[in-house]
């Protein structure tokens, strides 16, 4: 397992899903109040970023602008069709306002 410094929590927008691309993997990263969500910014349905869909803060669900599949930010699940597969996340720490996410 190997961390990955991802800045400070201020500068994500609450709400705002930004792609990062961390070692050979491109994320998608959602500051949510004080909590941080990192998944593959890549949909399970088709090959589609999910940095570009919406976030749903009351759900703490993100869509699939391609299709409208929700995948749940926590964990990756999807929470509906067309997905049926999660999408990977990561486990994201924080010390003094900055982010590391954890990747295997
Ligand atoms: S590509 Fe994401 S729902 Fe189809």
């Amino acid at each position: 397992m190997t961390s990955f410094d991802l800045g400070v929590i201020d500068d994500f927008v609450d709400g705002e899903p930004r792609q990062m691309r961390i070692s050979d993997r491109v994320l998608v990263v959602v500051r949510i109040g004080t909590d941080v969500y990192v998944l593959d910014d890549r949909c399970s349905h088709e090959d589609f970023s999910l940095a570009e869909g919406e976030v749903n803060v009351e759900s703490l669900e993100i869509e699939c602008a391609r299709h409208g599949a929700m995948f749940r930010l926590r964990d990756g699940e999807p929470m509906s069709f067309p997905a049926t597969k999660p999408v990977a996340h990561y486990d994201v720490t924080q010390n003094n306002g900055r982010l590391e996410v954890i990747v295997p």
